[in-house]
């Protein structure tokens, strides 16, 4: 699999469709594949939900619930409407060719039945065409659809999500461009501490020669018709610094009780997606994530947060009193964890370095750490576990952290094959892949150069689903 599709919340379920090539290892024939869960946490497969028709393959795009029926494909009712992209080749010039298309669903999303009309958005001008994002927006009372167009933007407007006309284009000169623009999204969120105020956040994924494969932000304004950057044209602003993290956007119709922007992205990266040492499955999707805006030193900052709902995995673990930690390591001899979650908080004091040796063995190890005069958060898989499938894959990946901080507080979720590091309140986040053996399960805390406090631990032993 790859790209998280179509995700929105109906009826007391999240749905979880993805880019699903159901009949091999590698990237293929694009489906959508189906997944269902109450609290986001226990998933349920389900039936493929769109296989390819005769307008191609299914590319990635999202879906909404139509609660006016404003496609009149529900007899007057509510509905689910999935917007995603056909993707063939062009008759006449043989060259690829991506279209906007329709599916709906009476029933809570069991069946599927694609739109007679589709495809219902095309554009020739466009090779690269695809990933329709679309919510309504209540200010102008109409759908808004964000797609990824070459290496911009464009944004189109809709009464009832088959008749689309354009509104603006966004991203000439903005941000990342090495590679061609994908999976975008665009939603409005409050800032945190400023009541009354919010923002307009997009979500851009594309590819680079470095990294592979990584999702920028912009923030700023928008009216229903035109997005406007706050920052500097140039300036690019990362989601995450870890490699594999790639294509994530954001939940549907999540209830206005409820508030949260919650975000999942393909922990995979175009690199190695399809040469990662799994068998009888590939790849994963990032744990789920709530997004808010908050300044950090004045900046406004997009944060990512695990939901509240992954605590029902925690099972008793290590609870750790305030220590001073010398020059070393510490073994926590007691537990041997292929899986868990971590929450501490340092004080790094003189130590030049502070930070966890996870999933440890004699041969292994994977290292999150933070380096005090730079500031800098990092995770190091280079002696992960195996490495070698690809020559991208070792190495170290870092963040600076704003502000200044006598103090640093880390969540970790630590899984089979993946690690997701939350700095602070979820400022600044590491995602990356490691391949361990299963005999890999040493936790060591370190110090080098000097002595930290360790303010608090906690270890959770997760539950598996
Ligand atoms: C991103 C992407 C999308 C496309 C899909 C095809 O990973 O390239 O742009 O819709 O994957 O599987």
């Amino acid at each position: 699999m790859n790209d998280p599709n179509g995700l929105v919340f109906y009826n007391g379920e999240y749905h979880l469709f993805y880019q699903h090539h159901p009949n091999g290892m590698t990237w293929g024939p694009m489906h959508w594949g189906h997944a269902v869960s109450p609290d986001m946490v226990h998933w349920e497969h389900r039936e493929i939900a769109l296989a390819p028709d005769e307008h191609g393959t299914i590319f990635s795009g999202s879906a909404v619930v139509d609660w006016n029926d404003t496609t009149g494909l529900f007899g007057g009712k509510s509905g689910l409407v999935a917007i995603f992209t056909h993707h063939d080749e062009d008759p006449v010039t043989g060259l690829q060719r991506q279209r906007q298309s329709l599916a709906y669903s009476s029933d809570s999303g069991r069946s599927w039945t694609k739109y007679a009309g589709n495809p219902v958005l095309e554009d020739p001008r466009h090779l690269d065409y695809r990933d329709p994002k679309v919510f309504w927006h209540d200010r102008t009372s109409r759908w808004v659809m964000i797609l990824a167009t070459g290496h911009i933007v464009t944004l189109y407007h809709s009464p009832d999500l088959i008749h689309w006309t354009f509104a603006s284009e966004f991203g000439q000169g903005e941000g990342f461009h090495e590679g061609v623009w994908e999976c975008p999204d665009l939603f409005e969120l409050p800032i945190d501490g400023e009541a009354g105020s919010t923002k307009w956040v997009m979500l851009v994924s594309s590819g680079g020669a470095e990294f592979g494969a990584r999702t920028q932000y912009f923030i700023g304004e928008f009216d229903g018709t035109t997005f406007t950057n706050d920052q500097p044209s140039g300036e690019v602003r990362w989601l995450d610094y870890g490699r594999d993290n790639y294509a994530g956007v954001s939940w549907s119709d999540v209830p206005k009780e409820d508030g949260r922007r919650i975000y999942i992205g393909w922990m995979s990266n175009f690199h190695y997606a399809h040469a990662t040492p799994t068998e009888g499955w590939r790849s994963a999707m990032t744990i789920p994530r709530v997004l808010a805006l908050k300044r950090v030193s004045g900046e406004l900052t997009l944060h990512q947060q695990p939901v509240k709902e992954l605590a029902s995995l925690r099972s008793p673990g290590w609870t750790q009193s305030p220590i001073t930690i010398g020059d070393g390591f510490y073994r926590i001899p007691e537990l041997a964890l292929d899986s868990c979650e971590i929450i501490a908080e340092f004080a790094p004091g003189t130590a030049e370095e502070i930070g966890f040796k996870l999933r440890v063995s004699e041969k292994h190890e994977t290292i999150v750490g933070y380096v005090r005069q730079e500031q800098e958060l990092f995770v190091d898989r280079s002696r992960s576990g195996d490495t070698a499938f690809h020559e991208k894959f070792p190495g170290r990946h870092t963040v600076k952290l704003g502000g200044t901080r006598d103090r640093l507080k880390l969540h970790i979720w630590v899984d089979k094959s993946s690690i997701e590091v939350f700095a602070g309140d979820g400022e600044a986040v590491i995602t990356d892949l490691i391949f361990p053996d299963t005999s890999d399960t040493g936790l060591e805390i370190y110090t080098r150069g000097g002595a930290a406090e360790l303010i608090s631990m906690e270890i959770y032993r997760l539950r598996s689903i």
